[in-house]
């Protein structure tokens, strides 16, 4: 990668206001720290440039979802000044930053994806809101922001300009470096989320409670608890990559035994980024006892044959919806018979809470429909004294059940987290809702209550279920599941 010629911080909103109160041109007003820029060449890149500006741009497709989130926003809050940030880059080291991705809150108000972006709604005095979207617009080249400038256009691309961003987002955009001053001279109530981008947070530091502004944030949790047609539709597309994903991973298996579980969490990327935005978390692929460690991403591990593989991933969308998803796969094609025994445990246990997801069932329902069946197999196996209602109770499964069977999915992975409890998990599903049904087992590598041979095996099997006005549909059904039909789809996709 190329060093900038002139390296700058990113700057925040409160940096860009200072520069714009700033009238001098970049060149000279950072007299001196430009050596190398001859007057000459300054004033050159000024001019020779082509009006690229686009014109009759259509509307994003979920512009009119977006305006229908934003009246329901201003439904709930009226008369008080909403503030939205994206978020800022975050400095990996010097002038290098990690992968933006914006606030969940700001994309799905906005559906812009833009750093330093800022979605305001400002009370009108007839009622509802007017919503402007902040933004950066395009580099000025006359100052020499244009390539002199970390952030300038000549080093991380084209923006759009303001117009352009208003045609595609159904929304008035303004320049965001006027955000500070605006927000400075606002009377009136405001809330702002925060966690985003600590300048906007500070100009609004006398205006604004934790309280009010938390009240804000679990509403846009709350608000995406049931899906709309949109969403819907990118999350099918989300859990249809990811099918890919785990196909491109089952033909290159015999790569992953000759390398390491670096080569799965690679090959799923690949199609990630190839057909998405990225990945929607970090790739879960552990191979053989790796499968009892419930996160783990390092991902460094060997792949054997006669081990299983547990892949846990999700393509998110160039909307950023993900999938989450989970399949433990033996590694050879073929579970042995106590592979099999686990493998079909477990899948008996999501099927289990699978039909136990639909319109006016309680959220934990399919929770507690999975456990038992769990904990009915431990106590089958006797591995845990029963009955089985003695083991629920006192929760004793949970030594290798080990985490909920499930969570709502959306733009977020673990989607609406700061809904509350009574709309959540004491809620009951509506159809739109979207949730993982995800029971697995996980003998432990060390567990010495287990018999010797189960030590070490992990089974997780997580789909993607969406409530519908009559029951549910698995938007992940295109992987199959069965054990059987695991091993016929293995063998069909190595040839
Ligand atoms: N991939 C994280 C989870 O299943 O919740
Ligand atoms: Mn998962
Ligand atoms: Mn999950």
């Amino acid at each position: 990668m190329a060093e900038e010629l002139l390296p700058e911080t990113p700057e925040t909103v409160s940096d860009q206001a200072a520069d714009a109160a700033d009238e001098e041109p970049i060149k000279q007003r950072k007299n001196g720290l430009y050596p190398g820029v001859s007057d000459e060449l300054a004033e050159n890149m000024k001019s020779g440039w082509a009006d690229t500006e686009l014109h009759g741009l259509e509307p994003i497709p979920q512009a009119a979802h977006t305006a229908d989130r934003r009246a329901a926003l201003s439904r709930r809050f009226p008369g008080e000044r909403l503030v939205i940030p994206a978020g800022n880059l975050k400095t990996r080291s010097n002038d290098t930053e990690y992968a933006f991705r914006p606030s969940t809150e700001y994309a799905y108000l906005t559906g812009d994806h833009t750093q330093d972006g800022v979605l305001v709604l400002e009370p009108e005095k007839d009622g509802g809101h007017r919503a402007t979207v902040y933004l950066l617009p395009r580099s000025n080249r006359e100052n020499g922001e244009f390539w002199l400038d970390g952030q300038g256009e000549l080093w991380v691309g084209r923006r759009h300009s303001l117009t352009e961003a208003e045609q595609l987002l159904g929304i008035p955009a303004k320049d965001v470096r006027e955000l500070p001053a605006h927000l400075a001279g606002a009377t009136g109530p405001v809330r702002v989320v925060r966690g985003h981008d600590a300048g906007v947070e500070k100009a609004l530091t006398d205006k604004v409670t934790a309280e009010r502004d938390e009240e804000l944030r679990v509403y846009l949790s709350e608000a995406r608890l049931v899906k709309d047609a949109f969403e819907i539709g990118e999350l099918q597309r989300a859990c249809d990559s990811t099918a890919r994903g785990f196909e491109d991973v089952v033909r290159v298996l015999d790569k992953a035994e000759a390398t390491s579980e670096r080569y799965i969490e690679g090959t799923f990327f690949l199609r990630a980024r190839v057909e998405g935005n990225d990945i929607g978390y970090g790739s879960i692929c552990a191979a053989g006892p790796h499968a009892t460690t419930l996160h783990w991403v390092r991902n460094d591990g060997p792949v054997r044959s006669g081990d299983l593989l547990l892949l846990d991933a999700g393509v998110e969308t160039t909307t950023l919806y993900t999938a989450d998803v989970t399949r433990t796969l033996p590694v050879n094609g073929r579970y042995s018979d106590l592979q099999r025994k686990i493998y079909d445990a477990v899948y008996e246990a999501q099927e289990a809470g699978i039909a136990a997801v639909k319109p006016g069932a309680g959220y934990r329902d399919f929770h507690d429909a999975s456990q038992r069946v769990l904990a009915e197999k431990l106590v089958e196996w006797g591995l845990v004294e029963g009955p089985v209602e003695r083991v629920l109770e006192l929760g004793l499964q949970r030594r290798w059940t080990l985490h909920g069977t499930g969570h709502m999915l959306g733009m977020d992975v673990h989607d609406c987290a700061a809904a509350r409890t009574e709309t959540y998990v004491e809620g009951t599903l509506e159809p739109g809702m979207c949730l993982t049904v995800e029971p697995g087992l996980y003998f432990q590598a060390d567990d010495m209550t287990v018999p010797e041979e189960y030590r070490g095996i992990g089974v997780r099997i997580e789909d993607d279920i969406l409530v519908t006005e009559d029951g549910n549909r698995n938007l992940s059904a295109a992987l199959p599941r069965r054990s059987d039909e695991v091993e016929a789809w293995m063998a069909a996709l190595k040839g």
